[in-house]
């Protein structure tokens, strides 16, 4: 994942945080975030590359709806990363392409 810090908590926002790994390194997050708002304020702004011409592509609706934001978590592919509550040793991959049929 490629980082770039465009946001950031707002001030008086709780300073308690998590850690959750990301792409293989660690990264301390806010305790309430979802896991896209958490990667935006560590920076990561590419969550996966479309399967078709590998397009970059990041959170866009923050609520469900356009799926753009889909990343590997704990193992598990294609999870709506905006619908999602970070917890303490969560381990969150970028995707590339397509998921493997199983
Ligand atoms: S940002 Fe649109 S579904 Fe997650």
């Amino acid at each position: 994942m490629q980082n770039v810090s465009l946001f950031s908590q707002i001030a008086g926002a709780s300073s308690r945080t998590v850690r959750i790994v990301v792409d293989g390194s660690p990264v301390d997050v806010p305790e309430h975030a979802n896991v896209a708002a958490a990667l935006l304020c560590a920076g990561v702004n590419v969550f996966r590359h479309t399967p078709v011409g590998a397009a970059p592509r990041a959170p866009y609706c923050m609520m469900g709806v356009c799926f753009d934001c889909l990343v590997e978590i704990d193992g598990l592919p294609n999870q709506q990363a905006c619908m999602v509550r970070v917890r303490d040793g969560m381990k969150v991959k970028a995707m590339a392409g397509a998921r493997a049929l199983v």
